[in-house]
């Protein structure tokens, strides 16, 4: 495995818990992933009834839900909360009004799968301390024009669970990511923050819940806007605060997260996301 980053990129990803790489992804194949999540959106689109409104701050309108719970290893849709009118009904078409695909498309489509493994992103890992890097999760965020809801802050951590803690999100800009239309901000050093909370799966596994040993929340100032042009990669430490704002813009806001653990960290058998058939595979191409 090469080395991808600088000493110093290293050092800025350990003090800060996120590091910024401008044009790590070829923006021809930006378009292409692109292309394919509108034509995943299309083909999987559930109807209304059965999919789940996804919000961060509306734990409780999914988590009981099977369709969601069972995600971890198929492709599927998720609305945004703002999709239907007062009747119940879609406001635009379906594949317009989506939330996000998740959470296998990196295991389960060829476009996805050959973007989500290079030896670049399989270095970058390597460099960044990750022993034994597995893709746990993908998740395609659409961040649509005007509906495009706000992600609260949070910790990736929170929900993926590892002992010791190894959760790195390798979030892409797929489209360019404003303050206007609703771009990443995230804590600098906030990644020392002890995590405040888990959410994994209740006894009967038909729902999460969440333990909160902390109540204070996560600081309100002092967040960074990561504004990142098509083709940035952004690194993630797992317990590094961050949150995105709403879109209000006319300008859709597509960006594509890969979540990876160390295969030498305890992943708890109490996490939403169990993969119980489809193996976890690293960012090498076989
Ligand atoms: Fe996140």
């Amino acid at each position: 495995m090469g080395t991808f980053l600088s000493p110093a990129q290293i050092a800025q990803y350990q003090r800060d818990g996120f590091l910024v790489l401008p044009d790590f992804a070829d923006a021809g194949r930006c378009l292409e992933l692109r292309e394919r999540a509108l034509a995943l959106a299309r083909e999987h689109v559930p109807s209304p009834q059965l999919a789940t409104i996804f919000t961060a701050d509306g734990q409780a309108l999914h988590a009981s839900d099977e369709y969601f719970l069972t995600s971890g290893e198929a492709i599927r849709c998720f609305f945004e909360k703002d999709a239907f009118d007062t009747d119940g009904r879609l406001r635009a078409e379906a594949h317009l009004c989506l939330n996000k695909l998740g959470h296998a498309m990196h295991d389960l489509d060829p476009v996805f799968d050959a973007f989500s493994r290079t030896p670049r992103l399989a270095a970058l890992a390597g460099d960044i301390g990750m022993h034994d890097a597995l893709l746990l999760q993908s998740m395609y965020i659409f961040k649509q024009a005007r509906i495009g809801g706000e992600v609260i802050c949070h910790t990736d951590h929170t929900y993926l669970w590892t002992e010791p803690r190894s959760v790195v999100g390798f979030w892409f800009a797929i489209d360019d990511a404003t303050t206007e239309n609703g771009c990443m901000w995230a804590l600098p050093g906030g990644h020392r923050i002890p995590v405040k909370n888990r959410s994994h799966l209740n006894a009967s596994r038909t729902a999460t819940i969440m333990d909160q040993w902390d109540k204070q929340p996560y600081p309100g100032t002092g967040l960074v806007a990561l504004e990142a042009r098509r083709g940035t990669l952004v690194l993630l430490d797992g317990a590094l605060p961050h949150r995105s704002g709403a879109n209000l813009s006319d300008k859709p806001r597509h960006a594509y997260t890969i979540h990876a653990i160390d295969a030498e960290a305890n992943y708890l058998p109490d996490n939403w996301l169990q993969r119980t058939t489809l193996p976890l595979r690293g960012f090498g191409s076989c």
